[in-house]
């Protein structure tokens, strides 16, 4: 246990690089992230194969898989079980599981085997407060160019909302591509935040010519960005 502690203090973060590796998955060998360069990509981890909660959560991201492809994004899992567990378990869940409706549903995202935890630890994936032996619910967003973007982290009891990493999805690339931010709960067709730490001055200079920026005070300006806008130029609807 102390060893293992001393192991995984050492956690990826905001704004790195995503630590290279190369593993095996159900869809073959991956070499991460290279692979993935030019493309959004989704690396997750869930505890173990046979396991409800993950089981729901495989349905359910699986479930979406196009929807994330749509938006520019691959899905790519991983747990500390080893190949032949993933196979055994994905087949059970198309031949066998439904869940809120969805059904005969086949996951052609790739799950990494990984039984030497390398990858797992190097993700800071196992998070021994919580477990020794299996990965947390980690999410990691990872842009065209390797960088990590966001970073989210569930304990072993709490299934994931996809609606909501679909939605960080989507606000990272409408925050790359308009220049913004996006305030609380935001979605496409609400109001985006100018600037966010800068004052309204430099928001004013920044959108010269946009009659629609609403400045309520000086750190508190806003503007509205059309949902098609939106819809065309990140998730190309
Ligand atoms: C689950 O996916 O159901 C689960 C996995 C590990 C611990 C608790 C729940």
């Amino acid at each position: 246990m102390e060893d293992l502690k001393d192991d995984v203090v050492s956690m990826p973060r905001i704004g790195d690089k995503a630590p290279a590796f190369t593993a095996v998955t159900t869809q073959g060998e991956i070499h991460f992230p290279n692979d993935y360069s030019g493309e959004w990509v989704i690396l997750f981890s869930h505890p173990a194969d046979f396991t409800p909660v993950c089981t729901s959560e495989f349905i359910t991201f699986a479930s979406m898989d196009a929807k994330f492809a749509e938006a520019g994004c691959k899905l790519v899992g991983l747990s500390v079980d080893g190949l032949y567990s993933h196979i055994a378990w994905l087949r059970t869940i198309k031949e066998k599981i439904e869940y809120r409706g969805m059904k005969d549903v086949e996951v052609n995202f790739p799950l990494i085997e990984d039984i030497s935890m390398n990858v797992a630890k190097k993700y800071g994936m196992i998070q021994p407060g919580e477990d020794t032996t299996k990965a947390v619910r980690a999410v990691f967003f990872i842009d065209p160019k390797g960088i990590i973007r966001t970073i989210i982290y569930y304990p072993l009891s709490l299934g994931r909302n996809f609606d909501e990493l679909y939605r960080v999805l989507v606000a990272l690339k409408t925050a790359d591509e308009f220049g913004i931010a996006t305030p609380a709960d935001w979605r496409p067709g609400d109001d985006v935040i100018i600037s966010p730490a800068g004052s309204c001055g430099t928001a004013k200079d920044r959108m010269e010519g946009k009659e629609d920026m609403e400045c309520q005070d000086w750190f508190f300006c806003t503007r509205k960005i059309d949902k098609d806008e939106v819809l065309k130029k990140v998730i190309k609807k």
